[in-house]
């Protein structure tokens, strides 16, 4: 034993952990979140490797130094390409706008690297099955992929994917998914990257409407095979923004107006592969609601809905009990036998939106450390883009019934 490993006293000091290093690209609203989420698994649950906030990456270098020393990571970088050649990065978390996602995905997959990527996956289906090739190849040298789908990550829906699995709704009939908000009502609010097409890939239909089918697909276990969709883009101008791939924080220069190029908002109905119906609601429009990710299953046993408003309850309905007691009752999803709850505080001391990236990062750590499937995988993220891709070709010819390719 060397003396380095010799505690004061003479003890041996306990094994040291190993890490993981991660390297971010990216440092504003998903950048912050994923930093609580790395900065915060390793101390809650008892991780087999310990994640260490290597390097964070943006364009600009005093504002990435900034967010490096307010974030905790321990070094900057200022092109991605460095960031991903770091000896001392195992894993690319990508939190930039979907422009650049494939991009980086694929040289850092090619580069040896692990991959945490935001979702949507990517901008086209095109670029997502790149993305998967890219991840096949490397999960042949052992490496991860998985996509941000963090609402996957709360107690309450990934339990309720335990309900239905066991049966307890029985065969299912519908999925009743809305996710709704309100910060584009005023026509005033400024043409960030999130209302060009280029940089975003879709509206409100790639932003909100692809994390409930992903929500949808993973609950019910099942993919949606068709679409039929309307969607609208309300205000088509807005005042543009100094920089092109400025972010929510940017400020208008207060005269020129620009082109909003992607949906304000999109419903459709769809069809999943036993035959059960869907219907989606996705709006950044609808005044009053902040975040409101609701879901409501119903199957011939019994029925479940969520708010991720209230993301500490789950309601379910066993429809087996006998009508006149039976009724939606609140399950208060605190118990350490919860999902991702041993870890946490006592029951009823409740968990908010920023705790999904802490069990989003602990579950990388894990599915690393342990070789187990991704999940959610590129594959599933390649999923979610062609239904996003079938709802835009069906709003596109008038609603007409669109097939999903598998
Ligand atoms: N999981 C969720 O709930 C959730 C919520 C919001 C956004 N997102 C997704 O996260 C991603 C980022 O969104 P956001 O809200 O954080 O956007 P944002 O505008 O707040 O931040 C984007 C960041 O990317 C940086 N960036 C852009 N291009 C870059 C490049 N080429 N190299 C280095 N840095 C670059 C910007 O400087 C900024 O720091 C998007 O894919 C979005 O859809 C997911």
């Amino acid at each position: 034993m060397s003396r380095r490993e010799e505690t004061e006293q003479g003890a041996a000091a306990p094994p040291r952990q190993a890490t993981l290093g991660v390297g971010m690209v990216g440092y504003a609203f998903m950048g912050a979140a994923h930093s609580q989420g790395w900065r915060t698994a390793g101390h809650v649950f008892d991780l087999p490797m310990r994640p260490a906030l290597a390097a964070i990456c943006g364009r600009d270098r005093t504002a990435v130094d900034a967010a490096a020393a307010r974030h905790g990571w321990a070094a900057a970088e200022t092109d991605w390409r460095a960031l991903i050649a770091r000896d001392d990065v195992q894993l690319v978390d990508i939190c930039t706008p979907g422009d650049s996602h494939a991009e980086i995905a694929i040289a850092a997959l090619e580069a040896g690297k692990h991959v945490l990527c935001e979702k949507p996956l990517a901008n086209t289906v095109a670029e997502a099955e790149a993305m998967v090739a890219a991840a096949e190849r490397a999960a042949a040298r052992g490496q991860v992929a998985i996509v941000g789908f963090n609402y996957r990550k709360v107690p309450a829906i990934t339990y309720a994917r335990t309900l239905i699995a066991e049966g307890r709704l029985g065969a299912l009939r519908h999925v009743r998914a809305t996710y709704l908000q309100d910060w584009l009502v005023d026509p005033e609010s400024p043409l960030t990257w999130r209302l060009k097409r280029e940089h975003a890939g879709s509206g409100a239909l790639g932003d909100l409407g692809a994390h409930i089918v992903d929500l949808a697909q993973y609950l019910t276990g099942e993919r949606l095979v068709g679409v039929s969709a309307v969607s609208e883009t309300f205000v088509r101008s807005r005042p543009a923004l100094a920089g092109p791939g400025a972010g929510l924080s940017g400020a208008a220069d207060g005269t020129a107006r620009g082109e909003v190029t992607v949906d304000d908002a999109t419903l459709f109905t769809g069809r999943l592969a036993s035959g059960a119906l869907a219907s989606f609601e996705a709006t950044r429009m609808a005044a009053g609601r902040k975040n409101a990710l609701r879901l409501e299953i119903n199957g011939e046993r019994g029925s479940l809905a969520f708010d991720l408003e209230r993301l500490n309850e789950l309601s379910f309905h066993d429809h087996t009990e006998p009508a006149v007691t039976a009724g939606f009752r609140r399950i208060l999803v605190t118990e350490p036998e919860h999902p991702y709850l041993e870890a946490w505080w006592p029951p009823g001391h409740g968990l908010g939106y920023e705790h999904t990236f802490v069990h989003q990062a602990a579950d990388v750590v894990r599915t690393i450390a342990t070789g187990s499937a991704p999940m959610p995988s590129f594959a599933d993220g390649l999923q979610v883009q062609r239904v996003l891709a079938a709802v835009e070709e069906s709003a596109e010819k008038n609603s007409v019934h669109t097939t999903v390719p598998f």
